[in-house]
């Protein structure tokens, strides 16, 4: 079942964000998070380290992020703006503010020298940590859930993929331009949890917003389920999926309407 919830603006979503995975970890402290990137969970986390300072504990949480770009990982030598991996982003935005414990922090490995052996122990790593009770997703303007860009099965694993140009345009202009790197420099591929991956989480928590989101959250979730779309794999989900959105990204819904 996938239930939609509209918030007013971005802090609210991201509140409202925290509030269901702080639910999930103090149901059960060993759980199993599935982190995202991009610039829509920065909220979230923000929240989240709040709730930490307060008493929050995640030091029985295990994570795995969804992806990474091909080549990059953590540099510590480098600044910021050099080094624009998802592992310094998830160091820098959440992981060094909590407590979750550094051997139970999973992010695919860039730059390892065999990516696609690699995929099949994150699987691995996975499965053996009893599989995601939340995996939190943002959506790509493409539609894509992590990098599982148009085209992907939704029945695919983990696995080293080709970006899409949208999404090298997009990220160009979110982080890269900010960071003085030029489009050319940027990273083409990407390591990737698979959408079938994605859809045996236990629960699916997806956020967005933003007006220029609004067209690709009504085909997500009011669209046929279709690998063009790759997010429409939550109205195929199993368990319990949960939609957060702020107002101007609900607002081309047709079936939905829940003012707050
Ligand atoms: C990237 C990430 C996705 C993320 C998407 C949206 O492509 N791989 O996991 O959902 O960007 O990012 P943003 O939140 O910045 O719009």
């Amino acid at each position: 079942m996938i239930e939609i919830i509209i918030q007013q603006d971005y802090l609210a979503m991201s509140q409202c964000a925290a509030q269901i995975i702080a639910q999930v970890v103090i149901a059960k402290p060993s759980c199993v998070l599935g982190l995202a990137t991009g610039a829509t969970p920065i909220g979230t986390y923000q929240e989240l380290i709040r709730m930490h300072k307060q008493g929050l504990d995640l030091s029985g949480v295990r994570s795995f992020n969804l992806d990474e770009y091909l080549g990059l990982g953590l540099e510590p030598e480098k600044a910021y703006a050099d080094d624009q991996s998802y592992e310094r982003f998830m160091q820098e935005e959440f992981l060094n503010h909590v407590n979750i414990k550094k051997e139970n922090i999973f992010v695919p490995q860039g730059k390892s020298k065999d990516p696609e052996k690699f995929c099949s122990w994150y699987e691995e790593q996975i499965k053996q940590s009893g599989g995601i009770d939340l995996q939190l997703l943002g959506i790509g303007g493409d539609g894509h859930w992590a990098f599982n860009e148009p085209g992907s099965s939704l029945s695919s694993r983990t696995r080293v993929v080709k970006l899409a140009d949208q999404t090298i345009e997009d990220n160009y202009q979110s982080f890269f331009k900010k960071a003085k790197i030029e489009k050319k420099q940027m990273p083409r591929q990407a390591i990737t949890m698979g959408i079938g991956t994605i859809l045996e989480s236990r629960q699916l928590l997806m956020i967005a917003n933003g007006a220029k989101k609004a067209p690709v959250i009504a085909k997500a979730l009011e669209g046929p389920v279709s690998s063009e779309i790759t997010a429409s794999a939550i109205q195929i989900f199993k368990g319990d999926a949960k939609v957060v959105l702020d107002k101007s990204a609900a607002f081309e819904l047709k079936r939905c309407r829940i003012e707050v």
